[in-house]
């Protein structure tokens, strides 16, 4: 029903109380009217017209997309329409990968023909290896897998076609099989071990912990339980729609860039603490409480917001994030292997705290996919630093899929938002002798 009660109509009348004058836009699918009907509403003819002031985008539409579906308000995620919890028990995070960025789950030859495609990608030139001789021993791994990413274009340049459906398929399957291989590169030279090299009978997963763990000749063999535990965290952090790193992958790819600059630049995104670059952030906060004991003075702190509850939080979920709690069940599993986290009882508690107390509640902190995540990265051996890494190697699928679906868009153009300008008006140049 339309605000002046007529069943049916599906457009939305504006009066402008400065004027007295009466608009009517349509409402669109989805229920959104488009910002740029609201450029017809001026006080006098040779105004700019009316915009929407939206800092953060929190209610602005940005995109129609099929790939991952979010209901904020009932915790619930769904990629191309199937639920996180049937992905997550049943699927692999390469078919996964086939879903989101093919729109159906493949028939086994597909897979197989899929995986291969990733499969034999793995390398990566040894150019990249000297480029990342040239970073310092403690160079953060997202630092470096970052410039490794972007490096990649300049080895690809048929990755500018981006109006090739052909050209960009081949990047994406580059793009996936080689974040694995940059990643563990980031690590071993952390620790100052050579690079392994991917061996391509093992799967994604194992070829990720091999390349990462194995030691001189020796077989390195993975424990199933925690090979199967990164593939779930792998297809639990595959995409989450138009967050601010997609966003970014799209911003940058609306401008036609190649995918391994857009896909740099959205990991720039996901490195801040207030997204991806969480997981570290609330292993460093457990480190720094140290004890249950020291948690009410913690707590005191958030209060006074003097502190960020970090892994608490969302902008879309306003109940418990789905992927938390698949996390918590995989972290017991992971736990029965490595031993438990002594960080898992300060985070239990800081959890119970807050899901009882107003002050969490009324703000609807609930965990979120990164508060536990990084207790089991750390208890399968992995330093902090490789935390927001193991986060990009999935999202990497996702942001793929978005920059996919923004070049098939007929409605997508360079982005480019509005500002309300608030600056000085026009003033005269002074010359440096004459100023105060
Ligand atoms: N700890 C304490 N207070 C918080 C927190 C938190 N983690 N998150 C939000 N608040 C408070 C905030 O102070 C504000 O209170 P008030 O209204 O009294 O000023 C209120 O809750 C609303 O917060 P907001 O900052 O306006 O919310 P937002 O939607 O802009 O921010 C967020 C969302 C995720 C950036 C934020 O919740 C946060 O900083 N969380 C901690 C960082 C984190 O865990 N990020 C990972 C997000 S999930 C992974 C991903 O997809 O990136």
């Amino acid at each position: 029903m339309s605000e002046n009660g007529s069943e049916g109509a599906k457009t939305l009348s504006i009066r402008d109380n400065r004027t007295g004058r009466n608009y009517e836009v349509d409402i669109l699918d989805g229920d959104v009217i488009r910002a740029m009907d609201l450029r017809q509403i001026k006080v006098n003819e040779d105004d700019f017209g009316m915009m929407t002031y939206d800092p953060g985008y929190t209610n602005t539409a940005s995109t129609r997309s099929k790939v991952t579906f979010i209901d904020g308000e009932k915790g619930i995620l769904r990629y191309r329409g199937f639920p996180i919890d049937q992905l997550a028990e049943r699927s692999s995070h390469l078919e996964v990968s086939y879903l989101l960025l093919k729109g159906e789950l493949p028939t086994q030859s597909q897979l197989d023909d899929f995986v291969h495609e990733v499969t034999f990608h793995t390398y990566v030139h040894e150019n990249i290896t000297e480029l990342f001789s040239g970073f310092r021993y403690d160079a953060h791994a997202m630092g470096m897998v970052m410039s490794g990413v972007a490096a990649l274009s300049s080895f690809y340049p048929e990755a500018k076609q981006v109006d090739d459906p052909d050209a960009r398929w081949q990047q994406i399957t580059r793009l996936i099989a080689k974040m694995p291989t940059l990643a563990a590169y980031a690590y071993r030279h952390h620790r100052g071990l050579p690079y392994v090299y991917p061996e391509n009978e093992l799967g994604y997963t194992a070829n990720f912990l091999n390349m990462l763990f194995r030691i001189g000749t020796r077989e390195y063999k993975p424990n199933p339980v925690l090979e199967r535990a990164l593939d779930i965290l792998f297809i639990l952090h595959a995409d989450h729609e138009q967050n601010c790193s997609a966003t970014t992958m799209r911003v940058i790819g609306s401008a036609h860039a190649d995918p391994y600059s857009a896909l740099s630049g959205a990991m720039g995104a996901l490195y801040g603490p207030l997204h991806g670059g969480a997981n570290e952030a609330v292993l460093r906060m457990l480190t720094r409480i140290g004890s249950v004991d020291n948690i009410p003075a913690f707590m005191d702190g958030v209060r006074r917001r003097e502190e960020r509850l970090m892994g608490f939080g969302h902008r879309v979920y306003k109940a418990y994030d789905p992927r938390a709690s698949i996390i918590k069940r995989t972290a017991d599993e992971v736990f029965e292997v490595t031993g438990r986290n002594p960080l898992l009882d300060i985070a239990l508690e800081l959890e119970k705290i807050a899901l009882n107390e107003d002050f969490f509640v009324e703000r609807n902190l609930y965990p979120n996919v990164d508060f536990y995540s990084g207790l089991i990265y750390q208890a399968m051996g992995f330093p902090v630093e490789m935390f927001p890494v193991l986060f990009a190697i999935p999202r990497t699928v996702g942001w793929l899929a978005q920059w996919e679906e923004l070049l098939n868009d007929p409605e997508q153009r360079i982005a480019r938002p509005r500002q309300v300008f608030e600056g000085s008006d026009e003033r005269d140049y002074v010359s440096m002798a004459d100023r105060g």
